[in-house]
């Protein structure tokens, strides 16, 4: 397929297609793979594909199933490939690719076993070159791949061809990256018990493949999407590499999408219409791009920099400068709540009913304090009737070291001469065995996930005491899904939006704060979000919805630039120290940071540099220098 991009494809080296969500490029992936098998049955060939594990390709599986289902797809002619698998790892070990793929499509299929090729995990370390060596043979003597499915890491990794690799990389042994492998910590319950090493196709051999398609979910992807779709191609981002090839597309939704320039900065591109929202966008900007303050940019500014039209249209430059700089302004309050008695007329939230009733809906313990320490205590300050609702218990986060330290604890206290905690001893005893004896590969119990989720209640309580709110303002929901469930294979029943409409009639809220609008659709934030959009969809929220507000929050994964903010909340320096030592209650979260860049290995300094970091480009647009900034935006039911 050759490249023929429109001008607002023009820096685009990789032909992409934005979608309308995850599930509709997946349905037109699945078609494409089902033309290609009912043509080569045709025509008696076999179809070779290259499968992808991880989360991005469950929803396509899950489309390839129903065809099978429902329209008798057959793959019976058909060899797949799959591109890794970890090193060291059994094949019924509950990580292992293997297992993956035989969960996720191949035992709900007519594919035969003997078709079903994956590296092998097994080997020892002697006798992985040449099984590598066979496996590319084995790939050329049956005429190549057809179609390659691929995802793409965060490092910018397509199988595990982290940065670094060839372009000519073969199947081979590999050392996988540390972002990789904290990104895996969650499925192996902790970081340590990630394997170091996976075998994968190389970058040389996935460029054989005669057709690629790629597919990326949710913003955390967006940065290295735009970098391999629009960089010159490197070593340093993997995926990169597939520029040049015959035929790639890549497959993403609008979060995904959400770098490239023809989504961040439309006007360098083409004409774009100036709505209000895109005006704000290009001259914020302009201000950041040129680090000149709004109020100083002069018209040849705009005129060089794809915006002459923006002039012409409700130009010059000072007046659009000050209409800008007025509604960047207006999004600063230090009442999140309102501020009762004032003028709203300009201010992000209306000044009544106060109090308000608020809802805060966290996907995990320590979601909510990341995200929004500093605004949590000034609603609570102000006098807001403030609840924060924990939506799971977020046990499968917390390392075994954590709970065998409670256990300890629970049973030297059991152990006490005077009888303290007595009786509690057998539930101690037992989960320490459990996790001495279960090696590290094995589920939790309930027992041991009990305690862990009681251990992020009790971080969560600590967390939010600082903040200013008691105990009883927290709801902690458990739900089913998530007990039930495993980190990115979550499935939502019924039981789990009963219990979010449940808390919903009761708290009837006048502001919800959420998370997870624009994330991967198989992560937890946004499995949450659409627990909530369901929830809300019930005729019952219609009587107080009409009075609510949905103030969104962006994941640490990828915090907003201050042109999508629509509430920015100061934080002086006491503030964010006492934000600070709220998340450091959350030790069991140590060593989580979603990115390893800028040199910050928590969650906590995570947090506080995305929030000094929006007050420093709040300050370079010529607004107020403020210590921090946490950020909100509005969001329509
Ligand atoms: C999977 C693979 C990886 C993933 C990538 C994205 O076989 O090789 O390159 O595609 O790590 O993972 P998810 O989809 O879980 O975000």
């Amino acid at each position: 397929m050759t490249h023929d991009p429109t001008e607002f494809e023009q820096r685009e080296r990789i032909k992409s297609f934005i979608h309308g969500s995850a599930d509709e490029a997946c349905r037109l992936i699945a078609d494409e793979i089902r033309g290609l098998i009912r043509t080569n049955d045709a025509a008696g060939r076999k179809t070779v594909l290259g499968l992808a594990t991880g989360s991005t390709p469950v929803r396509l599986y899950q489309q390839l199933i129903r065809m099978h289902r429902e329209e008798g797809l057959s793959f019976r002619n058909v060899i797949t490939f799959n591109l890794d698998e970890y090193q060291g790892l059994s094949r019924e070990h509950p990580e292992s690719y293997w297992r993956f793929m035989h969960d996720q499509l191949f035992r709900h299929i007519d594919l035969p076993a003997e078709a079903i090729n994956l590296p092998d995990g097994t080997l020892a370390r002697g006798e992985i070159f040449a099984a590598c060596a066979a496996y590319e043979a084995k790939i050329k003597a049956l005429g190549g791949i057809d179609l390659q499915v691929l995802g793409i890491g965060r490092t910018g990794h397509i199988g595990f061809n982290e940065p670094g690799s060839g372009r000519e990389s073969r199947t081979r042994l590999v050392t996988l990256d540390s972002l990789t492998r904290r990104d895996a910590a969650r499925d192996f319950r902790g970081e340590l018990n990630v394997p170091r090493y996976a075998i994968t196709m190389g970058v040389g051999t996935i460029r054989d493949a005669r057709r690629v398609r790629l597919l990326a979910w949710g913003a955390a992807k967006a940065g290295v999407v735009a970098q391999a779709v629009e960089a010159a191609p490197s070593d340093a981002l993997p995926a990169g590499l597939l520029q040049g090839h015959d035929d790639v597309v890549f497959h993403l939704d609008a979060a995904a999408a959400s770098e490239l320039t023809r989504a961040r900065l439309p006007w360098l591109v083409g004409p774009v219409t100036w709505t209000p929202a895109i005006a704000r966008r290009a001259v914020v900007w302009l201000s950041l791009h040129l680090q000149k303050p709004i109020l100083k940019l002069v018209d040849e500014e705009y005129g060089e920099n794809g915006m002459a039209d923006l002039l012409t249209e409700q130009g010059p430059a000072y007046e659009v400068n000050i209409r800008i700089f007025n509604q960047v302004q207006h999004t600063i309050t230090g009442w999140p709540g309102g501020k009762p008695t004032a003028d709203d007329s300009h201010r992000p939230e209306r000044a009544t009913p106060f109090p308000k009733r608020v809802l805060v809906l966290s996907p995990e313990p320590s979601d909510d304090t990341l995200a929004m320490g500093g605004t949590l205590r000034r609603l609570v300050k102000q006098g807001h009737a403030v609840t924060v609702a924990y939506l799971t218990s977020g046990n499968l986060a917390v390392p075994d070291e954590d709970a065998e330290m409670a256990a300890d604890l629970m049973l030297e206290l059991s152990q006490d001469d005077r009888g303290i905690g007595a009786g509690k001893a057998d539930f101690a005893r037992s989960v320490r065995e459990q996790i001495l004896s279960r090696g590290a590969f094995a589920a939790d119990s309930d027992e041991v996930r009990r305690l862990k989720g009681l251990l992020r209640r009790g971080e969560a309580r600590a967390a939010l005491r600082v903040l200013g709110l008691p105990a009883e303002r927290l709801r902690f929901l458990d739900l089913p899904f998530y007990e039930k469930g495993k980190y990115r294979q979550f499935r939502i029943g019924p039981a789990d939006v009963t219990a979010v409409s449940a808390l919903l009639d009761e708290v009837q809220p006048h502001q919800i704060f959420v998370t997870g609008q624009a994330a991967d659709p198989s992560s937890l934030s946004a499995v949450c979000f659409g627990l909530l959009r369901q929830a809300l969809a019930s005729p019952r929220a219609e009587s107080w919805l009409r009075d609510c507000r949905i103030w969104l929050f962006a994941g640490t994964d990828r915090p907003w630039e201050p042109a999508e903010v629509d509430m920015a909340v100061p934080l002086s320096p006491h503030e964010l120290s006492e934000k600070i030592s709220a998340m450091h209650h959350h030790k069991s979260q140590r060593g989580q940071a979603a990115a390893l860049a800028h040199g910050t290995n928590e969650l906590w300094q995570q947090a506080e540099r995305q929030n000094r970091r929006l007050a420093e480009l709040y300050d370079h647009l010529g607004l107020a220098n403020y210590e921090a900034i946490e950020a909100f935006q509005r969001w329509n039911a």
